[in-house]
């Protein structure tokens, strides 16, 4: 391939015009978390502003991902019990999978499943903020989606390569765009400003060693990719199971009864969110509570 057209690409796919920007309201409330005269009440106001964000936030916050045991039904008390990190990261999501879950049904099953694995990794492996690791594994294909709606006739062809070669998709990504969607996934969230621990899962997920700062997210989020591709929950838009990373795996640290355990939690849960869609149209005249 010559540099000229994967140039061509690379700015393509760098100025996304057609998914959608982060919403505001995460900068203002990054800006609010520092100012330490900022209240709860105050942010949960914010939220609320944008009344249907605030529905799909706490339709997420109860659902089987993040798996707490009590309902939480304001978001004064999301925000004290999730912190406005993990709030933050679940606007993300909302606003992100909208997108995903019009473009691509199976893609948006096959995310959805890793998202439980990767909270049930993460909380097994004792991690601080497994709602955020839980957030990386929810979009750790966004990359995809990005392909497909900026770049619709290569998408295309690497579908149709990924038949004709029997090859997986991130190799006929490579070999028509000379990138692939890690990589992709990886420049938005930063055009988004995420949080590095969101980034570098996202931008890793399927070499887990480039990881420098957020090893064991990566590794997660790499682990649940496999786990869930090996179930056959959803569609990642080939038929091949990605080699595991040793190092990733001994990362992990988990020994045959611990995958044993794991991997019923995650039929488990995988059977509670079957189906589960942000799509509130239903309940849209819903009241928010702060
Ligand atoms: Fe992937
Ligand atoms: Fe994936």
């Amino acid at each position: 391939m010559d540099d000229q057209k994967r140039e061509e690409f690379r700015k393509a796919l760098r100025e996304v015009k057609n998914l959608p920007t982060l919403p505001g309201i995460v900068i203002k409330l990054t800006q609010m978390a520092e100012d330490p005269d900022t209240s709860t009440e105050q942010m949960g106001r914010m939220i609320s502003k944008d009344h249907i964000l605030a529905v799909k936030l706490l339709k997420l916050v109860n659902s089987a991902f993040y798996g707490f045991p009590q309902r939480i039904s304001s978001l004064n008390s999301a925000i004290i019990l999730l912190g406005i990190n993990v709030i933050k990261s679940l606007i993300i999501s909302a606003s992100i999978f909208e997108v995903m879950e019009d473009q691509d049904i199976e893609l948006w099953e096959h995310s959805l499943g890793c998202a439980v694995v990767s909270s049930v990794l993460a909380k097994r492996l004792g991690m601080s903020e497994p709602e955020e690791v839980s957030t990386a594994g929810l979009i750790h294909d966004i990359g995809k989606v990005a392909i497909k709606m900026e770049l619709p006739r290569e998408y295309e062809l690497i579908t149709r390569l990924v038949h004709d070669k029997q090859i997986s998709r991130i190799e006929a990504e490579r070999e028509v765009l000379g990138l692939d969607h890690a990589e992709v996934g990886g420049w938005l969230a930063k055009s988004w400003n995420l949080p590095g621990k969101l980034i570098e899962p996202i931008a890793c997920h399927h070499d887990p060693r480039l990881a420098k700062d957020e090893q064991l997210a990566s590794a997660i989020v790499h682990f649940s990719n496999i786990i869930i591709r090996g179930m056959g929950y959803g569609h990642a838009g080939d038929i091949w199971v990605p080699a595991l990373s040793s190092r990733a795996w001994r990362m992990l640290e988990l020994t045959p009864t611990d995958l044993e355990l794991v991997l019923a939690e995650v039929e488990e849960k995988l059977w509670e969110v079957k189906g589960f869609s942000l799509d509130i149209k239903a309940n849209n005249e819903e009241a928010v509570p702060l």
